[in-house]
Order: structure tokens, then C-alpha cells, then sequence
């Protein structure tokens, strides 16, 4: 049986991957730490199922990974974990440096010596691929009439999270360059749908306008973010995963360019019609609010190399996309509960049974 080691795969996009892998017949080895954003009510459908085993552990734990690979022998390995929210990075660098660069590190280094000491002409060691899932915030800002990031642009990480990323991702070149380790890499866009932690734009402004309660737009809502679903990311990472060429980095984005006004608007207009309120439009609870520290303006991506290479493309369009997301929240309220209440937190000890 193929065997992927997941990391990061309770949060928002790790466990739509898992989700995807294990429906395709790989056995998933699961190891995340469970911080606020793992939440293993996002994998509930796999409870029971033995193709997924979930470790809660550390991904800068050298020892941990080092057995994980000697005891499952993944063929590949994807790393998505991650401090993920540029807020919270303005608020503890410190931490986005433990994980995504100490923590993507430990990881690498363990890794790297367990398939080193494989038989070289094994075909576990020549079909070995390690893939890290990073984002177009490397690449800094954009102003409004330049040309999208393709993966020919310079690094220029703004907040303390980009440059945590940026980081990951000379690391994990430097581990194919020095080392030989079989390495890809994604930089993705903002991806939306099913199960994102209440801390990002999309979900927080469906959950805020369910409760009445404002709903937070920065400076003047004029930033610009590439929307795509995160179903199209993930079968994107399984693409350059498995057809990809060693060494290289795929940019992916969904086209879909919006200001974060237009998106907030959006979702108060798909829930005046989905769920319509008798004090009146949704709209009426858009509240401009201080800014972000150094906010970046624009991101957009250029995917022509995943589109023209493996000929990759988004299935999801984003209008129908945000929709099918804001009526997913409408339609899992124990999901939002939990997070809510802060239940989902215990989860692993009233409920986990599986390994
Ligand atoms: P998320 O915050 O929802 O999930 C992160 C997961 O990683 C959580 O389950 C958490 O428990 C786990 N984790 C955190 N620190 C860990 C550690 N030290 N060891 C093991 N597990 C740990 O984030 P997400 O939005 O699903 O993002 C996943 C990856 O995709 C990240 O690397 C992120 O940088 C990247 N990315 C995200 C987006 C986006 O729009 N969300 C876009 C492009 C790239
Ligand atoms: P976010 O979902 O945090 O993703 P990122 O910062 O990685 O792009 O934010 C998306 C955009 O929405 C970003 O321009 C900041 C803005 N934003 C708000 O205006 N209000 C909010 O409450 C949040 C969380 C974000």
C-alpha cells in the first residue's frame, strides 16, 4: 500500500488533502500538533478507517519523524503545517519561526537521513518525493497594474508569516540542491471553502453576520486577494506531486481576483438569500476597521507552468464556490459549534478512537 506522511492534516487545507488521498486509496500517516487550528472534527468521516492513522506530535520533533518513516516508509511526504494567519504573526513572530522554519527544518533533516539510509536502487528510495505547500506571500505586494507572480519572481516577504514561509521554502531548496532530496514546491493564493479556522476573511464574516455581529473590513476593504477553492489546490498538489519535475516550485491560483470588499459584500448577498433576517440586509453590518500593519495591497498568480506542464486547471469558479462555502457553514452547525465553544479542542480525548 502507498503511503503518504501528511503533516498539518486536522487544519483547513491538510485535512481536504487527507480526505482526497485516503478516497484514493493511500494510506495517510496524519501528524500534526493539534494547535488551535487542527481540528479533528474536519477528518469525523474517517473515524474508524485504518488507512488513516493520526499521530498528534510535533513536526520539529526530529525524533518522532525519524520513527515515523522507519515505521511507515511513506513514499511521499507533504507539509502543510504551519502557523498560517498573518494577524497572529504581527502578534508572535516567534512563533511563525518555531514552526515554519525550526519545525520545517527538523523536519527536513529527518527525512533527508531517513532516505538516505535506504538501498539506493530501491524503487522506495527512487520514487521518494517530499512536497512543501507554501504561499504566493513570498512574493510580496503587488500595485495594481503589475504583472501576476509566476515562480520566476523574487522573494519579498512583508509580514512576519511571509517571511517565516519565504524561509520554508529556501530550506526545502536547499535540502534538493546540498542534499539531493527529492523537493517540490507550491506557492499557492487564498483558498476558501469547507473548514477553515474562523480567523480568515471568509468564514469569519459568514459566522460574524450569523451572529449580527460586525463584520471587520481593513483600511477600505480595497486589498486584493486570488481566490480558489481549496479542493482545486489540493488536487493541484497531488498533480505536482506526482508528476511534477524534482526541484522546481508551481505557482497555483484560482484567476479570480477580487477586492475584500466585493467578497464581504458577496457573502452578505448569498446570505440575504440563504438565510434572510428580519432587522434587515447583511450588508448593514460592514464596519471599516483600522488597518493591518503593513498590509499587503495585491496578490495574484500566473499559473501558465501548472496549466501548460501538467495541465492543471480550477474546476470550482468562484461565485458558485463562495456559495456552496457560506451554505457548508449554514448546513454543519455542530462543526462551528465545537469551534465556537472551544469543544472541538477536546475532541481527541472524548472521541478519537482511531490511532
Ligand atoms: P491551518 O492553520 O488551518 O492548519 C495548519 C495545521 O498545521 C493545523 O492542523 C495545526 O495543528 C498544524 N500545525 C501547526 N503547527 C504544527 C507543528 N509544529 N507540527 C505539526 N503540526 C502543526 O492552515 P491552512 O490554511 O490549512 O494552511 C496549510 C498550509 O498551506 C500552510 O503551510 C500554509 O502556509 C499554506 N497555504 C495556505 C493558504 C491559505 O489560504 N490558507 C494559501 C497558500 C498556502
Ligand atoms: P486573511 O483571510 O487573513 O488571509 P491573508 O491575510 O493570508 O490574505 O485575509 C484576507 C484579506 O482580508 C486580507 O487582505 C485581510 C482582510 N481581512 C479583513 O479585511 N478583515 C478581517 O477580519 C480579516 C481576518 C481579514
Amino acid at each position: 500500500m502507498k503511503t503518504i506522511l501528511v503533516t498539518g492534516g486536522a487544519g483547513f487545507i491538510g485535512s481536504c488533502y487527507v480526505l482526497m488521498a485516503a478516497a484514493m486509496g493511500y494510506r495517510v500517516v496524519n501528524l500534526d500538533k493539534l494547535t488551535y487550528s487542527g481540528n479533528l472534527d474536519n477528518l469525523a468521516s474517517l473515524k474508524g478507517n485504518d488507512k488513516h492513522v493520526f499521530v498528534q506530535g510535533d513536526i520539529g520533533n526530529y525524533e518522532l519523524v525519524q520513527y515515523l518513516c522507519k515505521e511507515y516508509a511513506p513514499l511521499y511526504v507533504v507539509n502543510f503545517a504551519a502557523e498560517s494567519h498573518v494577524d497572529r504573526s504581527i502578534l508572535d513572530p516567534e512563533a511563525f519561526v518555531r514552526t515554519n522554519v525550526l519545525g520545517t527544518c527538523a523536519l527536513l533533516r529527518a527525512v533527508k537521513e531517513w532516505h538516505a539510509s535506504l538501498d539506493k536502487e530501491s524503487a522506495a528510495y527512487k520514487d521518494f518525493r517530499f512536497l512543501h505547500v507554501s504561499t504566493d506571500e513570498v512574493f510580496g505586494a503587488l500595485k495594481p497594474a503589475d504583472p501576476a507572480f509566476t515562480e520566476k519572481t523574487a522573494f519579498a516577504p512583508n509580514s512576519p508569516y511571509s517571511a517565516s514561509k519565504a524561509s520554508s521554502d529556501h530550506f526545502v531548496r536547499a535540502y534538493y540542491e546540498t542534499y539531493g532530496l527529492p523537493c517540490l514546491i507550491t506557492n499557492c493564493s487564498n483558498n476558501y471553502g469547507p473548514r477553515q479556522f474562523p480567523e480568515k476573511l471568509i468564514p469569519l464574516v459568514t459566522l460574524n453576520a450569523l451572529k449580527r455581529e460586525t463584520l471587520p473590513v481593513y483600511g477600505r476593504g480595497e486589498n486584493i486577494r486570488d481566490w480558489l477553492h481549496v479542493e482545486d489546490h489540493c488536487e493541484a498538489i497531488h498533480l505536482v506531486l506526482t508528476k511534477g519535475t524534482i526541484g522546481e516550485t508551481y505557482c497555483i491560483g484560482g484567476n479570480s481576483e477580487k477586492s475584500n470588499i466585493e467578497v464581504v459584500k458577496t457573502i452578505c448577498a448569498i446570505l440575504d438569500e440563504l438565510r434572510p433576517h428580519e432587522n434587515g440586509k447583511y450588508e448593514t453590518l460592514i464596519q471599516f476597521v483600522t488597518d493591518r500593519l503593513g498590509h499587503d495591497f495585491r496578490y495574484a498568480i500566473d499559473c501558465s507552468k501548472i496549466r501548460n506542464e501538467l495541465g492543471w486547471k480550477p474546476k470550482h469558479n468562484f461565485k458558485e464556490g463562495l456559495a456552496g462555502t457560506v451554505k457548508w457553514y449554514l448546513e454543519n452547525s455542530a462543526w462551528v459549534e465545537n469551534v465556537q465553544s472551544g469543544e472541538y479542542r477536546r475532541w481527541l480525548e472524548k472521541n478519537y478512537t482511531g490511532r
